[in-house]
């Protein structure tokens, strides 16, 4: 079978694992890579045996090149999708998307316009335990009617991000994952965020999201805390699930017993770029829609809302 043509914009922490998967996969073809730093545009290029670009809109005049992934800068991360859009190219965006809703919103309709493939890079569901999380709370086996869930994503501060807060980088994977797991849309949110070391935005920040039924979640990020930990809590009527995302592990915690489910362990980016072929290819059903990339992002910026005016912001 042939094989999907890709490429990637940006090949800094993030981009280069893209590019390194995008060659590890047997169903995909890392064409060309592009960076606007030259010795880093060069120097993965050739450990990967592709062309460098420095420039994107050179680079996605090649017809070999189909789909791309946009791992910029969050701030250029959607001038440079709607490029590649633009282009005719499938896209996967990283995560936060875009600046502005409306900016995020215009690159789910030029998609759609243009009958191209459209994601967003919420890496977290590409974990077999949140997945197992999601199922369960569907189907109410095992954890019973879902009450409220607490995600906790602290570690310290990576200096090379200076364009957005911790909300958008970091908050951003558990608002979704709170859609995710609720399978519904909060109705409203209460945050409070601050700076603490970071200049221009806020490192830490505590958000409460409210769900229909008095279920409600809480999200806690910040770039303060000297060690990493990534988990989430989702408590229900009958019992408890916890994972770790750094790990893999996954507890459910009940009256009658304590299990830990076993899934093979597998890199989540692996999953998520081989199922972004698999959606180009084979047409399969998208795990995570530009709609749902719209929804993280107005979450987020109604949170820094919140925060900033000292009151909860209906959705
Ligand atoms: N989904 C995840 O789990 C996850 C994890 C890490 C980062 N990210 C996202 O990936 C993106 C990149 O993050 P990072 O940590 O790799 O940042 P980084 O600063 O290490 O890398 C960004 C790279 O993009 C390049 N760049 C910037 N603008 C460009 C442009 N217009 N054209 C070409 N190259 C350009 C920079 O030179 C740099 O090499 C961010 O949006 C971040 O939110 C997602």
């Amino acid at each position: 079978m042939k094989k999907l043509g890709v490429a990637v914009v940006g090949t800094g922490f993030w981009g280069k694992n893209h590019a390194r998967v995008y060659k590890e996969l047997e169903s995909t073809e890392l064409v060309a890579i592009c960076d606007r730093d030259a010795q880093r545009a060069k120097a993965i290029a050739s450990q990967l045996g592709v062309k460098a670009y420095t420039n994107s809109s050179k680079m996605l005049k090649n017809k070999e090149i189909e789909a791309v992934s946009i791992c910029t800068w969050s701030t250029s991360l959607a001038k440079e999708a709607m490029k590649a859009l633009g282009a005719g190219k499938h896209v996967l965006v990283e995560k936060p998307m875009a600046t502005t809703t409306k900016q995020a919103e215009n690159l789910v309709a030029a998609a759609e316009e243009n009958g191209l493939h459209f994601t967003v890079g919420f890496l977290m569901r590409f974990i077999p335990g949140l997945r197992h999380i999601r199922e369960s709370v569907e189907s109410k086996q095992k954890i019973g009617d879902l009450v409220c869930a607490t995600a906790k994503r602290v570690s310290q501060w990576p200096e090379r991000i200076g364009d957005v807060g911790v909300v958008k980088d970091t908050a951003i994977h558990d608002i979704d994952v709170m859609r995710f797991v609720f399978g519904e849309d909060p109705i409203a949110v209460y945050a409070k965020a601050g700076c603490m070391r970071h200049r221009m935005f806020e490192d830490y920040a505590l958000i409460m999201l409210a769900f229909p039924g008095e279920k409600s979640a809480l999200v806690e990020s910040n770039w303060l805390t000297p060690y990493k930990t990534r988990t989430l809590t989702v408590t229900g009527s009958d019992a408890i699930m916890r994972l770790d995302y750094i790990t893999q592990e996954l507890w459910i915690e009940a009256a009658a017993e304590n299990i830990q489910p076993k899934f093979p362990w597998q890199e989540p980016l692996k999953a998520e770029l081989q199922h972004f072929a698999d959606c180009v290819t084979k047409k399969v059903e998208p795990v995570v829609r530009g709609a749902d990339g719209v929804k993280a992002l107005s979450i987020a910026i109604a949170a820094l809302k919140s925060s900033a005016k000292n009151r909860a912001i209906k959705l």
